[in-house]
């Protein structure tokens, strides 16, 4: 690994499979100490540099080979060790407590209440609130434990070994709904006493010596997609060997969005970089993508193609074996692509397609960026100097509109048997089955009795239980298309209530059409010039339309492969608040504005329903695809 942090002490989180492990890290870092994630088997408690564990939350239930496997990882470690949620119960019974069966996980907002003299808590009120996660439970604790925190529900919900330097959380202290999580974990940090402070303005002069180191006489060629990882890639590039040996290409391949590619190659000709060739591909691309419907295939169709038009390139610079490919891989890209042991593959991210892999394997690939998280990366383009504009642009995929533009193959969906019919399948009940859900709040639930749901033919890629879904979408509207809307809160409250609930689904989205009458039905659909062309119009009008909005992240436009009995498409608006795309909360549009850009969206030729997107990341995940 060409690790930007040779030489840092540190502290591991221990990545039992929860998506939460990255965030955990991702504070760690914020408060100044790098941080690595790791998976079990790859923990060793000698590293050079290891100053403390945290052992992270996992989906499963503590079983007793984790226990053991762990007994002998821990044994002899001489750092402070904080087990959160997972982590906690495994703790504990690694040295020798008792754990207890949950009927039912529960996850929430949770009073505790401090014991006296908690070292976690010093500073921290006696009384607050926390974000539990709950279903096993820590049921008698080791010898020399003491509880340290305890909750209506939860005897034990945070505990202490204070001479050993053992510390166990049952709630999240990473998320922000724990409100002195952030001081806690700096208690624990604290508590391990790292020598070397992680400070975001340090990261440039270890990024780019790195860089040099791993770049060694050769010459770096990179590919710049325009997105702030490339930027700042190609920016590091050029301060660790000079922009002599840095030679980049543009690939506009068709995938891109309205006028982005000329808006790159602008912003790099005025700043006086000349090393850019530009590869107009679009042809190749949208003939290889022709036909495809299944997400890994466009993936994987993309990510090859991407590394074809390289190596002609290459081949044509006459550039031989002394160059080495940079890529702008963040370190969360790794993550999703099953690039833990212990995380599931939910999306094949392009720059782990198995060419670059194979790359990778020989040695030939650079990845400066790539133990930095995206807040990181934004830091570091801010001290390279790169424009603020461009820097707090919203994150774009490689594989770009690719994996924006849903098709539809009828022979594969038969197969498959999720059909749902053209249409998809009318839920009558849910306005009624979700008043019920708010029986305790009746002005909400008569606000949502007029309620109409769809389960939508089409199906979208979904991360539950840490686990890969592909599921469909519920579609939900007023009936009648008149009278009052739900309260948004409501409506996503129940959407994620209707997620847990139906097996069928893993989005929930809104529209401010009424269904009943559009006549939307599925059709044979693949990526297509003119398809691609209103997809980006609709993207420009409803991107400007939110530009303003600091708290809106990043904001997918996705075409459907979904038409009105008018023939015109239909759209999905997925505008997220998120802070490093691991877990992500829709933005509270609110519904007289999805009223707006709907009428806005309808003005362009040939574009029809527009819906809104009110899943939370985890279940769905920020793309559709
Ligand atoms: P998901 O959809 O997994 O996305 O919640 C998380 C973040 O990653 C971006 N993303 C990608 N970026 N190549 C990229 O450069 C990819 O293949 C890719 N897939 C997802 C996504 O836009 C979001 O910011």
């Amino acid at each position: 690994m060409q690790d930007a942090a040779k030489g840092m002490e540190y502290v591991a989180v221990v990545d039992f499979g929860g998506q939460y492990a990255h965030l955990i890290a991702n504070r760690v870092r914020n408060l100044g100490t790098f941080c690595k994630v790791c998976a079990p088997e790859d923990f060793d408690g000698k590293a050079e540099g290891l100053r403390g564990v945290i052992l992270s939350g996992g989906p499963r239930s503590v079983g007793e080979g984790d226990v053991e496997a762990m007994k002998g990882r821990l044994a002899g470690l001489e750092v402070p060790v904080l087990g959160i949620c997972f982590g906690h119960q495994l703790l504990a019974a690694v040295y020798g407590g008792k754990l207890g069966k949950g009927e039912k996980r529960q996850y929430g907002d949770t009073l505790l209440e401090v014991e006296e003299g908690a070292r976690l808590f010093k500073g921290t009120p006696r009384r607050q609130h926390v974000w539990m996660s709950h279903g096993d439970h820590v049921a008698e604790l080791p010898a020399g434990f003491r509880v340290a925190a305890r909750a209506a529900d939860c005897a034990v919900a945070a505990y202490e070994d204070a001479e050993k330097e053992l510390y166990g959380v049952q709630f999240h202290p990473e998320v922000v709904h724990t409100r002195c999580g952030l001081s806690l974990l700096r208690n624990f940090i604290g508590r391990c006493g790292v020598r070397t402070p992680w400070e975001k303005e340090g990261i440039r002069e270890r990024v780019v010596a790195r860089t040099r180191e791993a770049a060694g006489d050769e010459t770096l060629f990179l590919l710049v997609s325009g997105g702030v990882d490339s930027l700042v890639t190609l920016q590091v590039c050029i301060e660790a060997v000079g922009a002599d040996r840095v030679r980049s290409l543009h690939v506009d391949t068709g995938l891109m969005r309205k006028g982005e590619s000329d808006d790159i190659l602008r912003f790099l000709a005025e700043t006086g970089f000349r090393n850019i060739e530009v590869e107009r591909a679009e042809g190749v691309f949208l003939q290889a993508l022709k036909g495809v419907a299944d997400p890994e295939q466009k993936r994987a169709i993309i990510g090859r193609l991407f590394v074809e038009v390289l190596r002609a390139r290459l081949r044509g610079m006459g550039l031989g074996d002394g160059w080495r490919l940079v890529q702008g891989t963040i370190y969360p890209d790794t993550i999703e692509s099953g690039g833990t042991k212990q995380s599931a593959k939910i999306k094949t991210h392009h720059n782990r397609v198995p060419e670059i892999q194979r790359m990778i394997e020989q040695g030939l690939v650079v990845e400066p960026l790539k133990e930095l998280y995206k807040d990181e990366v934004r830091e570091l383009g801010r001290e390279l100097g790169l424009p603020r504009a461009l820097l707090e642009r919203h994150p774009f995929p490689g594989p770009g509109l690719g994996i924006r533009f849903l098709c539809h193959d009828p022979e594969g969906a038969e197969r498959e048997g999720t059909a749902y019919g053209a249409a998809g399948l009318d839920l009558p009940e849910l306005g009624e089955a979700s008043a019920a859900l708010l029986a305790g709040q009746p002005a909400e639930a008569a606000r949502v009795a007029n309620l109409r749901g769809r389960i939508l033919p089409v199906r979208s890629v979904g991360v539950q239980g840490d686990e890969r879904t592909y599921r469909h979408p519920l579609a939900v509207w007023r009936k009648g298309g008149t009278g009052e809307w739900p309260l948004w809160e409501v409506a996503k409250a129940l959407g994620n209530r209707w997620v847990n609930e139906d097996a069928r689904i893993n989005r929930v989205v809104a529209t401010a059409d009424d269904l009943d009458a559009e006549g939307l039905e599925i059709r044979p659909t693949s990526v297509s010039k003119e398809g691609l062309d209103r997809l980006r119009e609709v993207d420009a009008v409803l991107s400007a339309a939110l530009r303003d909005d600091p708290d809106v992240w990043q904001a997918p436009v996705i075409a459907l492969p979904m038409f009105g009995a008018d023939g015109r498409q239909a759209y999905v608006l997925r505008a997220v608040c998120s802070r490093d795309a691991m877990t992500a909360d829709a933005f509270a549009l609110g519904w007289e504005r999805l009223a707006e850009l709907s009428a806005a969206v309808r003005r362009i030729d040939g574009a029809g329903v527009l819906f809104y997107d009110l899943t939370t990341k985890p279940p769905a995940t920020i793309e559709w695809e």
